[in-house]
């Protein structure tokens, strides 16, 4: 067996590292996954998939599970493969500065197996440089090796929850290292089940390839917002200005309750923190208002809901308001940084009678949210964040809508 097709091993089997895991598997290479995750080892050893909103993952886990896939909490079980790959998360503390907590430690463990000759690519987004200084520094304290005895290479993983196997099947992915030998190391590795891949020049260029992607969705979601709130205010269509504006070189996106979730939002402080510890303010000031912007429009809604209460013949705080959809994406049951809970709870916080309704959610799912259930057509107004309507009595009103 050479020695590109030789086991691989997945450390962090979550949302984005299990999809990997079982494409890899189902390309035909053995794939040893490792988690922390004693139980969702389990279940994936058993051939049952832990992420079945995940389409197309449940047919794979079910053939390769337990076989091909084999999934372990025991970082030493993994200690004869030759080619790493992590990707556990990564987030930003209170202060918006990244987090490496997780990473260092999941590092530290795969430092003690490591082994001459040995590949290490990373997938979890990163602020460009990481591979290069941190991961280096602590793959070599915990391993004693030196840097020039293992190759180092970044690829960042570009899945989307929901449709992760078949953007890991088609979606153009890119690979960099952190020297050419590694770089050409992990492009011959990955090339084995990623079909669309390319090899870019290092490992930073990678990783800025990823930042600058959520940096481009946040300033252009807040340009939206913007334009949204300055139309609004003008009496101006929105939709119908935004239907004809776009063309092949301009693409005004949807307006919004603000950004969710664990990359859009997160990233551009991967920048923005840079910047500012160089003391460079001047060139981050676009990417911080844009976050300012769109983390601000829950204000602006509120305060739209709030003059949509005051249409009722009673007082405030009787009026019964459903928000329709606490997650921060339509259909995906994920709440991290989830503008729709941020603007319930605003509301609640304000004094007013507010609910939840949620077709993906049950009543405990919103009472563990600190929130109280309702059915949409028991309330009195109903704001649905996702399309930006009020229904009134089951009617759509005017007001802020998008049609
Ligand atoms: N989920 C996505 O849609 C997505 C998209 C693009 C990029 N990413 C990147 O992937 C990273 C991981 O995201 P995710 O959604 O898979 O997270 P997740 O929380 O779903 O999964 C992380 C997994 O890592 C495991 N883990 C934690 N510490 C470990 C350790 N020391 N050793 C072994 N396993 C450990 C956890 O048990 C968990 O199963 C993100 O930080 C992001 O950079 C995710």
């Amino acid at each position: 067996m050479s020695e590109e097709k030789a086991r691989i091993a997945v450390i962090g089997l979550g949302n984005a590292g299990l999809p990997l895991a079982a494409v890899i598997a189902d390309s035909g290479i053995d794939v040893i996954g490792v988690d922390i995750n004693e139980g969702r080892c389990q279940l994936i050893n058993q051939g049952k998939n832990p992420i079945p909103e995940e389409e197309g993952l449940e047919e794979l886990i079910g053939l390769h599970g337990g076989k091909r896939l084999i999934a372990t909490s025991r970082f030493i079980d993994a200690r004869d493969c030759r080619n790493y790959i992590v990707i556990v998360p990564l987030f930003v503390d209170p202060s918006n500065n990244p987090d490496f907590t997780i990473m260092e430690k999941a590092l530290q463990s795969l430092g003690r197996i490591l082994k001459k000759g040995d590949l290490v690519v990373l997938e979890t987004t990163f602020p460009p440089g990481t591979t290069d200084n941190k991961v280096r520094r602590w793959l070599c304290q915990s391993s004693g090796l030196k840097e020039e005895d293992f190759f180092l290479a970044y690829s960042p993983e570009r899945i989307m929850t929901g449709y992760s196997i078949s953007r890991l099947r088609d979606f153009p992915k890119v690979i960099g290292g952190t020297d050419e030998e590694s770089g050409f190391r992990a492009y011959q590795v990955y090339k084995q089940f990623i079909s669309n891949l390319h090899l870019v020049s290092s490992a930073r260029v990678a990783e800025m390839i990823k930042v600058m992607e959520g940096c481009y969705r946040d300033v252009n979601i807040a340009l939206a917002n913007e334009l949204f709130k300055i139309c609004e205010e003008m009496g101006i269509d929105f939709s119908e200005a935004r239907e004809y504006a776009n063309h092949k070189f301009c693409n005004i996106h949807l307006p919004s309750t603000g950004v969710g979730g664990h990359c859009i939002p997160v990233y551009p402080w991967f920048l923005i923190k840079e910047m500012e510890k160089r003391e460079h303010f001047d060139k981050c000031r676009l990417l911080h208002t844009s976050r300012l912007v769109n983390d601000e429009m829950i204000q602006y809604w509120a305060e739209k809901i709030l003059l949509e209460c005051m249409k009722f013949d009673k007082p405030l705080s009787l009026v019964k308001i459903c928000i329709k959809g606490i997650t921060f994406r339509e259909g995906v049951k994920e709440f991290y940084h989830s503008r729709n809970l941020a603007l319930a709870k605003l509301l609640a916080d304000k004094g007013l009678d507010v609910y939840v309704a949620d077709p993906i959610l049950s009543e405990e799912d919103v009472r563990g949210k600190g929130l109280r259930y309702l059915k949409a057509v028991d309330a009195d107004l109903v704001f649905d964040p996702f399309e930006l309507k009020f229904e009134v009595s089951g009617r759509t009103t005017r007001s802020g809508a998008l049609p």
